[in-house]
Protein backbone atom coordinates (compact mmCIF):
# COMPACT_ATOMS: atom_id res chain seq x y z
CA UNK A 1 0.00 0.00 0.00
CA UNK A 2 1.28 3.47 -1.05
CA UNK A 3 1.80 6.19 1.96
CA UNK A 4 0.42 9.56 0.42
CA UNK A 5 -0.69 12.07 2.72
CA UNK A 6 -3.98 12.66 0.84
CA UNK A 7 -4.63 16.33 2.89
CA UNK A 8 -1.85 17.65 0.40
CA UNK A 9 -2.79 16.16 -2.66
CA UNK A 10 -4.41 17.95 -5.78
CA UNK A 11 -8.08 15.95 -7.00
CA UNK A 12 -6.56 13.83 -9.66
CA UNK A 13 -4.43 12.04 -7.24
CA UNK A 14 -7.33 12.04 -4.67
CA UNK A 15 -9.77 10.87 -7.01
CA UNK A 16 -6.99 8.01 -8.52
CA UNK A 17 -5.30 7.02 -5.18
CA UNK A 18 -7.79 7.92 -1.77
CA UNK A 19 -9.39 4.89 -0.72
CA UNK A 20 -8.02 2.37 -3.07
CA UNK A 21 -8.50 -1.31 -2.24
CA UNK A 22 -6.08 -2.80 -0.83
CA UNK A 23 -5.63 -6.51 -2.32
CA UNK A 24 -3.73 -8.22 0.05
CA UNK A 25 -4.14 -11.66 -2.21
CA UNK A 26 -3.37 -10.95 -5.31
CA UNK A 27 -1.87 -7.20 -5.22
CA UNK A 28 -4.21 -5.98 -8.22
CA UNK A 29 -3.58 -2.26 -8.80
CA UNK A 30 -7.32 -1.93 -10.09
CA UNK A 31 -10.11 -2.46 -7.58
CA UNK A 32 -11.16 -5.95 -8.10
CA UNK A 33 -15.18 -6.64 -8.76
CA UNK A 34 -16.82 -8.49 -5.86
CA UNK A 35 -19.70 -10.07 -7.64
CA UNK A 36 -21.55 -11.74 -5.10
CA UNK A 37 -24.85 -11.42 -3.04
CA UNK A 38 -24.00 -13.06 0.21
CA UNK A 39 -21.28 -14.19 2.35
CA UNK A 40 -20.34 -17.42 4.30
CA UNK A 41 -18.56 -17.55 7.66
CA UNK A 42 -16.54 -20.40 9.25
CA UNK A 43 -18.60 -21.49 11.83
CA UNK A 44 -21.76 -20.40 13.36
CA UNK A 45 -19.82 -18.76 16.39
CA UNK A 46 -18.75 -16.30 13.49
CA UNK A 47 -21.83 -15.32 11.60
CA UNK A 48 -23.76 -14.40 14.81
CA UNK A 49 -21.01 -12.39 16.18
CA UNK A 50 -21.01 -10.53 12.89
CA UNK A 51 -24.96 -10.36 12.28
CA UNK A 52 -24.64 -9.03 16.16
CA UNK A 53 -22.06 -6.23 14.75
CA UNK A 54 -19.22 -7.73 16.84
CA UNK A 55 -16.90 -8.07 14.17
CA UNK A 56 -16.69 -5.92 11.01
CA UNK A 57 -16.85 -8.78 8.61
CA UNK A 58 -19.34 -7.97 5.40
CA UNK A 59 -22.76 -10.39 6.24
CA UNK A 60 -24.76 -9.51 2.76
CA UNK A 61 -24.78 -7.84 -0.38
CA UNK A 62 -27.35 -5.35 0.21
CA UNK A 63 -25.50 -4.22 3.47
CA UNK A 64 -22.26 -3.74 1.69
CA UNK A 65 -19.50 -5.19 -0.88
CA UNK A 66 -15.93 -4.29 -0.58
CA UNK A 67 -15.94 -2.83 -4.48
CA UNK A 68 -19.12 -0.59 -3.32
CA UNK A 69 -17.16 0.22 -0.08
CA UNK A 70 -13.94 1.48 -2.35
CA UNK A 71 -15.92 4.17 -4.45
CA UNK A 72 -17.68 5.23 -0.81
CA UNK A 73 -14.29 5.79 0.55
CA UNK A 74 -13.29 7.82 -2.59
CA UNK A 75 -16.06 10.19 -2.78
CA UNK A 76 -16.15 11.02 0.60
CA UNK A 77 -12.16 12.31 0.11
CA UNK A 78 -13.48 13.93 -3.06
CA UNK A 79 -16.35 15.32 -1.31
CA UNK A 80 -14.52 16.03 2.03
CA UNK A 81 -16.76 14.12 3.75
CA UNK A 82 -16.27 11.72 6.77
CA UNK A 83 -18.53 9.07 5.20
CA UNK A 84 -20.58 8.45 1.36
CA UNK A 85 -22.82 6.02 0.81
CA UNK A 86 -23.57 4.77 -3.01
CA UNK A 87 -26.98 3.98 -4.13
CA UNK A 88 -28.55 2.26 -7.39
CA UNK A 89 -29.42 5.49 -9.08
CA UNK A 90 -29.72 9.76 -7.82
CA UNK A 91 -33.28 9.35 -7.30
CA UNK A 92 -32.14 6.22 -4.86
CA UNK A 93 -29.76 8.90 -3.24
CA UNK A 94 -32.39 11.99 -3.42
CA UNK A 95 -35.21 9.49 -1.65
CA UNK A 96 -32.93 7.66 0.96
CA UNK A 97 -32.06 11.30 2.00
CA UNK A 98 -35.59 12.39 2.45
CA UNK A 99 -37.31 9.58 4.03
CA UNK A 100 -34.40 8.73 6.12
CA UNK A 101 -34.12 12.58 7.49
CA UNK A 102 -37.49 13.16 7.70
CA UNK A 103 -40.66 12.18 8.98
CA UNK A 104 -44.88 12.66 9.40
CA UNK A 105 -45.14 16.13 10.78
CA UNK A 106 -41.95 17.74 9.28
CA UNK A 107 -41.67 20.57 7.23
CA UNK A 108 -38.85 21.32 4.16
CA UNK A 109 -37.87 23.99 2.16
CA UNK A 110 -37.14 22.77 -0.85
CA UNK A 111 -35.90 24.80 -4.62
CA UNK A 112 -38.80 25.44 -6.86
CA UNK A 113 -36.28 24.53 -9.58
CA UNK A 114 -35.24 20.99 -9.54
CA UNK A 115 -34.57 18.21 -11.52
CA UNK A 116 -38.58 16.37 -12.70
CA UNK A 117 -38.18 13.55 -10.79
CA UNK A 118 -37.17 14.86 -7.42
CA UNK A 119 -40.00 17.64 -8.21
CA UNK A 120 -42.69 15.01 -8.35
CA UNK A 121 -41.31 13.31 -4.85
CA UNK A 122 -41.36 16.28 -3.05
CA UNK A 123 -44.99 17.30 -4.55
CA UNK A 124 -46.76 14.33 -4.46
CA UNK A 125 -44.76 11.27 -2.77
CA UNK A 126 -44.12 13.20 0.11
CA UNK A 127 -47.52 14.47 1.19
CA UNK A 128 -48.10 10.70 1.46
CA UNK A 129 -45.72 10.55 4.43
CA UNK A 130 -47.32 13.69 6.24
CA UNK A 131 -44.28 15.86 5.52
CA UNK A 132 -45.51 19.10 4.35
CA UNK A 133 -43.00 21.40 1.69
CA UNK A 134 -42.56 24.89 0.83
CA UNK A 135 -40.93 25.18 -2.40
CA UNK A 136 -39.35 28.60 -3.36
CA UNK A 137 -36.31 30.71 -5.06
CA UNK A 138 -33.36 29.91 -2.79
CA UNK A 139 -31.37 32.46 -4.31
CA UNK A 140 -34.16 34.54 -2.61
CA UNK A 141 -32.56 34.57 0.86
CA UNK A 142 -35.33 37.01 2.48
CA UNK A 143 -38.06 34.56 1.23
CA UNK A 144 -36.11 31.73 2.58
CA UNK A 145 -35.63 33.29 5.46
CA UNK A 146 -39.63 34.15 6.15
CA UNK A 147 -40.49 30.60 5.17
CA UNK A 148 -39.03 28.62 8.26
CA UNK A 149 -41.87 27.17 10.43
CA UNK A 150 -41.01 25.21 14.16
CA UNK A 151 -41.04 21.92 12.36
CA UNK A 152 -38.56 23.14 9.48
CA UNK A 153 -35.73 20.52 9.54
CA UNK A 154 -34.47 20.74 5.56
CA UNK A 155 -33.61 23.00 2.84
CA UNK A 156 -33.06 21.22 -0.33
CA UNK A 157 -31.35 22.45 -3.38
CA UNK A 158 -29.21 21.86 -6.46
CA UNK A 159 -25.82 24.03 -6.55
CA UNK A 160 -26.52 24.74 -10.13
CA UNK A 161 -30.36 24.19 -10.88
CA UNK A 162 -31.40 21.66 -13.52
CA UNK A 163 -32.88 23.22 -16.11
CA UNK A 164 -32.59 26.98 -15.74
CA UNK A 165 -28.71 27.14 -14.33
CA UNK A 166 -29.81 29.36 -11.07
CA UNK A 167 -26.78 29.57 -8.75
CA UNK A 168 -27.51 28.92 -4.92
CA UNK A 169 -25.10 30.48 -2.32
CA UNK A 170 -24.85 27.32 -0.15
CA UNK A 171 -23.35 29.33 2.81
CA UNK A 172 -25.82 31.95 3.08
CA UNK A 173 -28.49 29.52 2.42
CA UNK A 174 -26.79 26.96 5.23
CA UNK A 175 -26.46 30.11 7.77
CA UNK A 176 -29.78 30.91 7.41
CA UNK A 177 -30.98 27.33 8.03
CA UNK A 178 -28.59 26.36 10.83
CA UNK A 179 -29.83 29.57 12.77
CA UNK A 180 -33.52 27.81 12.25
CA UNK A 181 -32.22 23.86 13.41
CA UNK A 182 -32.52 22.76 9.71
CA UNK A 183 -30.12 20.83 8.18
CA UNK A 184 -29.01 21.63 5.10
CA UNK A 185 -28.80 19.14 1.53
CA UNK A 186 -27.21 20.38 -1.54
CA UNK A 187 -27.51 18.09 -5.12
CA UNK A 188 -24.41 18.98 -6.38
CA UNK A 189 -24.64 16.94 -9.53
CA UNK A 190 -24.06 19.73 -11.84
CA UNK A 191 -20.92 20.99 -10.04
CA UNK A 192 -18.86 17.83 -8.17
CA UNK A 193 -15.89 18.29 -6.91
CA UNK A 194 -13.11 19.51 -7.93
CA UNK A 195 -15.77 22.33 -8.74
CA UNK A 196 -18.05 22.83 -5.83
CA UNK A 197 -17.93 21.30 -2.37
CA UNK A 198 -20.74 22.12 -0.42
CA UNK A 199 -19.95 20.55 2.79
CA UNK A 200 -16.96 23.03 2.77
CA UNK A 201 -19.56 25.64 2.64
CA UNK A 202 -21.71 24.78 5.53
CA UNK A 203 -24.26 21.75 3.98
CA UNK A 204 -24.96 19.10 6.20
CA UNK A 205 -25.36 16.58 3.02
CA UNK A 206 -24.36 16.33 -0.03
CA UNK A 207 -25.42 14.26 -2.84
CA UNK A 208 -24.86 13.16 -6.36
CA UNK A 209 -26.65 11.44 -9.58
CA UNK A 210 -22.80 9.54 -10.06
CA UNK A 211 -24.79 8.84 -13.66
CA UNK A 212 -23.62 12.18 -14.66
CA UNK A 213 -20.36 13.90 -14.21
CA UNK A 214 -18.58 11.58 -11.41
CA UNK A 215 -18.87 8.42 -14.25
CA UNK A 216 -18.74 10.54 -16.82
CA UNK A 217 -19.28 8.16 -19.44
CA UNK A 218 -22.90 7.85 -20.02
CA UNK A 219 -22.85 4.14 -19.22
CA UNK A 220 -24.00 3.31 -15.32
CA UNK A 221 -27.23 4.65 -13.25
CA UNK A 222 -25.75 5.36 -10.01
CA UNK A 223 -26.21 7.64 -7.08
CA UNK A 224 -24.35 9.34 -3.73
CA UNK A 225 -24.96 10.59 -0.44
CA UNK A 226 -22.28 12.12 1.64
CA UNK A 227 -21.66 13.45 4.93
CA UNK A 228 -20.97 13.01 8.94
CA UNK A 229 -20.21 9.59 9.99
CA UNK A 230 -23.40 9.85 12.00
CA UNK A 231 -25.70 11.11 9.04
CA UNK A 232 -24.99 8.75 6.67
CA UNK A 233 -24.54 5.41 8.43
CA UNK A 234 -28.11 6.33 10.39
CA UNK A 235 -29.46 7.13 6.30
CA UNK A 236 -27.40 3.50 4.92
CA UNK A 237 -29.24 1.71 7.85
CA UNK A 238 -32.79 3.50 7.56
CA UNK A 239 -32.97 3.41 3.92
CA UNK A 240 -30.09 2.41 1.34
CA UNK A 241 -29.68 -0.99 2.70
CA UNK A 242 -33.20 -1.81 4.12
CA UNK A 243 -36.45 0.09 3.31
CA UNK A 244 -35.54 1.38 0.18
CA UNK A 245 -32.85 -1.03 -0.22
CA UNK A 246 -31.15 0.86 -3.53
CA UNK A 247 -27.70 -0.53 -3.40
CA UNK A 248 -25.36 -0.21 -6.16
CA UNK A 249 -24.34 -3.42 -8.26
CA UNK A 250 -20.69 -4.49 -7.63
CA UNK A 251 -19.66 -4.09 -11.24
CA UNK A 252 -21.24 -0.64 -11.37
CA UNK A 253 -19.03 0.39 -8.59
CA UNK A 254 -16.17 -0.76 -10.57
CA UNK A 255 -17.26 1.45 -13.62
CA UNK A 256 -17.56 4.41 -11.41
CA UNK A 257 -14.38 3.80 -9.60
CA UNK A 258 -12.59 3.35 -13.36
CA UNK A 259 -15.24 6.64 -14.44
CA UNK A 260 -14.14 8.90 -11.41
CA UNK A 261 -10.31 8.71 -11.95
CA UNK A 262 -10.31 11.45 -15.09
CA UNK A 263 -12.89 14.07 -13.11
CA UNK A 264 -10.47 16.50 -12.51
CA UNK A 265 -9.31 17.00 -16.28
CA UNK A 266 -12.95 15.90 -17.83
CA UNK A 267 -14.47 19.13 -15.61
CA UNK A 268 -11.59 21.42 -16.95
CA UNK A 269 -12.99 20.20 -20.74
CA UNK A 270 -16.66 20.69 -20.00
CA UNK A 271 -16.30 23.73 -18.62
CA UNK A 272 -14.29 25.00 -20.68
CA UNK A 273 -16.08 24.03 -23.94
CA UNK A 274 -19.35 24.83 -22.01
CA UNK A 275 -17.90 28.67 -21.83
CA UNK A 276 -17.20 28.51 -25.51
CA UNK A 277 -20.42 27.17 -26.37
CA UNK A 278 -21.69 30.12 -24.38
CA UNK A 279 -20.48 32.75 -25.99
CA UNK A 280 -20.92 31.25 -29.02
CA UNK A 281 -24.47 31.13 -28.47
CA UNK A 282 -25.22 34.24 -26.71
CA UNK A 283 -24.26 35.81 -30.37
CA UNK A 284 -26.99 34.06 -32.37
CA UNK A 285 -29.89 35.90 -33.31
CA UNK A 286 -32.47 32.83 -32.71
CA UNK A 287 -30.98 33.04 -29.35
CA UNK A 288 -32.71 34.95 -26.87
CA UNK A 289 -30.80 34.29 -23.59
CA UNK A 290 -28.08 32.29 -22.24
CA UNK A 291 -28.08 30.42 -18.91
CA UNK A 292 -24.39 29.67 -17.86
CA UNK A 293 -22.76 30.56 -14.66
CA UNK A 294 -19.55 31.92 -16.26
CA UNK A 295 -21.49 34.61 -18.31
CA UNK A 296 -21.47 37.97 -16.53
CA UNK A 297 -24.63 38.81 -18.67
CA UNK A 298 -26.29 35.83 -15.54
CA UNK A 299 -26.31 38.46 -12.96
CA UNK A 300 -26.43 37.11 -9.40
CA UNK A 301 -25.48 33.35 -10.61
CA UNK A 302 -22.36 34.89 -11.96
CA UNK A 303 -21.02 36.33 -8.48
CA UNK A 304 -22.06 33.38 -6.92
CA UNK A 305 -20.42 30.82 -8.95
CA UNK A 306 -17.57 33.22 -9.28
CA UNK A 307 -16.88 32.92 -4.93
CA UNK A 308 -18.40 29.20 -4.84
CA UNK A 309 -16.74 27.62 -7.97
CA UNK A 310 -13.13 26.53 -8.14
CA UNK A 311 -11.67 28.84 -10.34
CA UNK A 312 -11.26 27.71 -13.86
CA UNK A 313 -13.94 24.99 -13.63
CA UNK A 314 -17.52 25.08 -13.83
CA UNK A 315 -20.58 23.34 -15.19
CA UNK A 316 -20.29 21.50 -19.05
CA UNK A 317 -24.57 21.94 -18.72
CA UNK A 318 -25.91 25.46 -20.41
CA UNK A 319 -29.41 26.37 -20.85
CA UNK A 320 -30.73 28.65 -23.57
CA UNK A 321 -33.81 30.02 -24.28
CA UNK A 322 -35.06 30.48 -28.37
CA UNK A 323 -36.42 33.64 -29.63
CA UNK A 324 -39.09 34.07 -32.81
CA UNK A 325 -37.36 33.27 -35.16
CA UNK A 326 -37.84 34.10 -39.44
CA UNK A 327 -41.82 33.55 -38.53
CA UNK A 328 -41.35 31.01 -36.67
CA UNK A 329 -42.36 30.45 -32.55
CA UNK A 330 -40.22 29.85 -29.76
CA UNK A 331 -41.08 26.26 -29.83
CA UNK A 332 -41.01 25.58 -33.39
CA UNK A 333 -36.94 27.06 -34.00
CA UNK A 334 -36.06 24.96 -30.46
CA UNK A 335 -37.74 21.94 -32.27
CA UNK A 336 -35.89 22.60 -35.43
CA UNK A 337 -32.68 23.16 -34.11
CA UNK A 338 -32.46 20.48 -32.05
CA UNK A 339 -33.69 18.18 -35.01
CA UNK A 340 -31.38 19.23 -37.23
CA UNK A 341 -27.90 19.00 -34.93
CA UNK A 342 -25.62 15.97 -35.67
CA UNK A 343 -23.10 15.87 -32.79
CA UNK A 344 -25.32 16.29 -29.73
CA UNK A 345 -27.82 12.82 -29.15
CA UNK A 346 -31.27 13.69 -28.36
CA UNK A 347 -31.94 12.66 -24.98
CA UNK A 348 -32.35 13.52 -21.51
CA UNK A 349 -29.38 12.14 -18.60
CA UNK A 350 -26.34 14.64 -19.18
CA UNK A 351 -22.33 15.38 -17.47
CA UNK A 352 -20.73 12.93 -20.04
CA UNK A 353 -18.23 12.35 -22.66
CA UNK A 354 -21.06 12.76 -25.63
CA UNK A 355 -23.21 15.89 -25.99
CA UNK A 356 -26.69 15.62 -25.15
CA UNK A 357 -29.35 18.01 -25.94
CA UNK A 358 -33.47 18.20 -24.43
CA UNK A 359 -36.22 20.28 -24.40
CA UNK A 360 -36.96 20.42 -20.55
CA UNK A 361 -40.46 21.13 -20.90
CA UNK A 362 -41.22 18.06 -23.18
CA UNK A 363 -39.06 15.63 -21.60
CA UNK A 364 -37.06 15.89 -18.03
CA UNK A 365 -39.63 18.37 -16.81
CA UNK A 366 -42.52 16.96 -18.82
CA UNK A 367 -44.44 15.89 -15.83
CA UNK A 368 -43.75 19.41 -13.67
CA UNK A 369 -47.14 21.30 -13.32
CA UNK A 370 -47.79 24.32 -15.16
CA UNK A 371 -47.47 26.42 -12.46
CA UNK A 372 -44.50 24.93 -10.93
CA UNK A 373 -42.38 25.27 -14.81
CA UNK A 374 -44.27 28.98 -14.34
CA UNK A 375 -42.07 29.53 -10.77
CA UNK A 376 -38.69 27.80 -12.02
CA UNK A 377 -39.06 29.75 -15.70
CA UNK A 378 -38.96 26.90 -17.57
CA UNK A 379 -40.43 28.11 -20.98
CA UNK A 380 -41.36 26.25 -24.06
CA UNK A 381 -38.37 27.39 -25.86
CA UNK A 382 -36.06 26.29 -23.18
CA UNK A 383 -33.28 24.03 -24.36
CA UNK A 384 -31.02 22.05 -22.37
CA UNK A 385 -27.94 21.12 -23.82
CA UNK A 386 -24.84 18.98 -22.05
CA UNK A 387 -21.96 20.07 -23.79
CA UNK A 388 -19.15 17.03 -23.86
CA UNK A 389 -16.16 16.59 -24.64
CA UNK A 390 -15.87 16.58 -28.32
CA UNK A 391 -13.78 19.26 -30.26
CA UNK A 392 -15.45 22.51 -29.30
CA UNK A 393 -14.73 23.79 -33.15
CA UNK A 394 -16.81 20.58 -33.93
CA UNK A 395 -19.95 21.62 -31.80
CA UNK A 396 -19.88 25.21 -33.62
CA UNK A 397 -19.86 24.03 -36.61
CA UNK A 398 -22.75 21.97 -36.12
CA UNK A 399 -24.42 24.60 -34.52
CA UNK A 400 -23.50 26.79 -37.80
CA UNK A 401 -24.78 24.27 -40.28
CA UNK A 402 -27.97 23.53 -38.09
CA UNK A 403 -28.95 26.93 -38.05
CA UNK A 404 -28.62 27.43 -41.70
CA UNK A 405 -31.81 25.35 -41.40
CA UNK A 406 -33.85 27.68 -39.37
C1 LIG B 1 -29.79 17.20 -10.67
C2 LIG B 1 -30.23 15.76 -10.71
N1 LIG B 1 -30.40 15.09 -9.57
C3 LIG B 1 -30.81 13.79 -9.56
C4 LIG B 1 -31.05 13.13 -10.73
C5 LIG B 1 -31.51 11.70 -10.71
O1 LIG B 1 -30.46 10.86 -11.07
P1 LIG B 1 -30.64 9.38 -11.68
O2 LIG B 1 -31.18 9.53 -13.04
O3 LIG B 1 -29.25 8.82 -11.60
O4 LIG B 1 -31.59 8.68 -10.78
C6 LIG B 1 -30.89 13.79 -11.95
C7 LIG B 1 -31.15 13.10 -13.23
O5 LIG B 1 -31.10 13.67 -14.29
C8 LIG B 1 -30.46 15.14 -11.94
O6 LIG B 1 -30.30 15.84 -13.08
Amino acid sequence: MHDIDFSKVGFSTLAIHAGAYDDKAYGAEATPIYQTSTYTFENLDEAEAVFRGEVPKYGYGRHGNPTTATLERKVAALEGAEAAAVTSSGMGAVSSVLLGELGCGDHMICADTVYGCTDKVVREYLPTFGIETTMLDTTDLEALEAAFKPNTKMVYFEAVANPTLRVTDIAAVAEIAHKHGAIVVVDNTFTPPPVCQPLKLGADLVLHSMTKYINGHGDVIAGVVAGSKARVSAIVSKCVGKLTGSELAPIASYMVIRGLKTLDIRMKVHSANAMRMAEYLEKQPYIKAVYHPTLPSNGKNYEVAKKQFREGYCTGMITFETAEYKGMSEYEVARKLIDSLQIPGLGVSLGGSDSLIQLPTAMTHAKVPVEGKKAAGITDGMVRFSVGLENVEDLIADFEQAAAKL
